[in-house]
């Protein structure tokens, strides 16, 4: 065994330091830094070899065969959506989220899923027993003949399992509970966990295995933050949810064999997590109508259109520094509508605590939902209501102007669905006329507010 030494390694980066510091001088972090040993069989070799291309010969780009690498169909919906397909065979996938959000129930759903067409799942239980496990899956009516459980904490042991059951998929629950005793330092550490998902992503090319590792986003109880695997593994999904409300979303933060933006929704109940298929009617089910201070906006995330309900609240203030709260919705936008409703439309909200919401637990994070919010913060300031048969959309521009949004038809096609009668649109092309449905464009903010309040 090669001679180990100790250094300090950051849990956010991987980064090392020789000595240890309060902040991490890679990334930035203050307070990250844990003592490792490195060094033995697993020190710094694995650095230099990148297990996802391996020993591999040059050929002509056509002649590459390219079968192998498409995504095979877990059969729940909702994920098939987030991962552009499924899962590809021999690909890695990281899950991250906090503890609690679901990520045990979301993967033996996953895993039961896919069993059901015959093929072969190993589920690695590193957190739990394997009758909890089941007795879970029992509950959830998730009982698979093809769905093996294996309780282990052990990277050799783990991988002797991958050999003698040969699965198709495999998950790890969760990378920060695997070690390896070769390798001298403690479980959880960042070289045990960086060693382990290597060994395992090597697994997973070698033998073609589709394999999930689940990580923990928490810097408590000194784990490894899944940072420091997010550039060897293939996708990195993100699950977040309010562990208050039921909802739980999940997106693919980075993904090697597709787009990034498509959001999974899913709710969570005693039956476990059930897609959402109409996340429109969720979000608008315990609507304020007829109150003030309330838009709602078409908008739309991935190809998917959402339709959400945009509150704010204005309250006068004589802080010298008032207010600026928005759950759901990004502060920048928060600051740039506030400016312009102040700058071009009259509406001065500088003496006034400003409270702004995506109602549900949505979160509206494009630029298309500035019209709506900006109609929802002047609703409040006057105490005036937009009609609730009124959906609205559009970028609000720094002079004022209301830009063009992408989709307009589909943003559209879906306030219809769901009984709206009336929208507020940017200037430009109109979309396809829909029957009982009124279009109406403004080109500027105060043309906006002029109209939205005397439909
Ligand atoms: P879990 O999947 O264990 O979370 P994680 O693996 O991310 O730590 O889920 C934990 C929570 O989910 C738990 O607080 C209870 C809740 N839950 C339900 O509400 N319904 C269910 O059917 C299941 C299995 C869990
Ligand atoms: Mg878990």
């Amino acid at each position: 065994m090669a001679k180990t030494k100790t250094v300090f390694a950051c849990t956010e980066c991987g980064a090392q330091e020789p000595k240890w510091v309060g902040r991490c001088s890679s990334c930035g972090s203050w307070s990250t830094l844990v003592e490792e040993t490195v060094g033995g069989s697993g020190g710094s070799s694995v650095g230099s070899f990148n297990p996802a291309i391996g020993a591999d010969t040059p050929m002509p780009m056509p002649d590459i065969d390219i079968d192998e690498w498409v995504p095979v169909p877990t059969g729940f919906e909702e994920i098939d959506r987030v991962l552009g397909g499924g899962l590809v065979p021999g690909s890695v996938t990281l899950l991250g989220g906090e503890p609690g959000v679901g990520k045990s129930t979301l993967l033996l759903q996953l895993t039961a899923h896919r069993c059901q067409n015959g093929s072969r799942s190993l589920y690695v239980s590193a957190e739990e027993s394997k009758q909890q496990v089941r007795l879970r899956a029992e509950r959830l009516g998730l009982l698979q003949q093809e769905l093996w459980l294996v309780s282990s904490t052990s990277l050799p042991e783990i991988v002797h399992h991958i050999d003698s059951v040969k699965p198709e998929l495999v998950i790890i629950d969760s990378i920060q509970t695997i070690f390896d005793p070769e390798l001298g330092s403690a479980p959880g550490s960042v070289g045990q966990v960086r060693h382990c998902a290597h060994q395992l992503v090597m697994e997973a090319k070698a033998r073609g295995i589709a394999t999930v590792l689940v990580g923990h986003v928490t810097k408590d109880g000194g784990l490894a933050g899944p940072r420091v695997l997010e550039h060897i593994v293939d996708t990195v999904l993100e699950f977040d949810g309010d562990r208050n409300l039921d909802l739980r979303q999940l997106r693919a933060a980075k993904h090697r064999f597709g787009a990034t933006n498509e959001l999974g929704l899913f709710e969570m109940n005693n039956l476990g997590l059930q897609g959402v298929s109409d996340p429109s009617a969720l979000f608008l089910a315990d609507r304020a109508v007829g109150s003030a201070g309330s838009a709602v906006v078409a908008t739309i995330d991935g190809h998917r259109p959402l339709l959400v309900e945009v509150q704010a609240l204005a309250d006068e203030t004589a802080h010298p520094n008032p207010r600026r709260s928005a759950q759901g919705i990004d502060s920048g936008r928060l600051a740039v509508v506030l400016a312009v409703l102040g700058k071009h439309a009259n509406q001065d909200f500088s003496k006034s605590d400003v409270y702004s919401l995506a109602v549900g637990g949505a979160k509206v994070i494009e630029p298309g939902a500035d019209l709506g919010l900006a109609l929802a913060l002047a609703s409040a300031r006057m105490n005036r209501v937009v009609p609730d048969d009124v959906v609205v959309c559009g970028e609000v521009g720094l002079a004022g102007e209301i830009r063009r949004v992408a989709h307009l038809d589909r943003r559209l096609s879906e306030a219809a669905r769901h009984g709206f009668k009336r929208a507020l649109v940017p200037p430009g092309a109109l979309p396809e006329p829909i029957e009982g449905f009124k279009v109406r464009s403004v080109s500027n903010l105060g043309e906006a507010i002029r109209l939205a309040f005397s439909l």
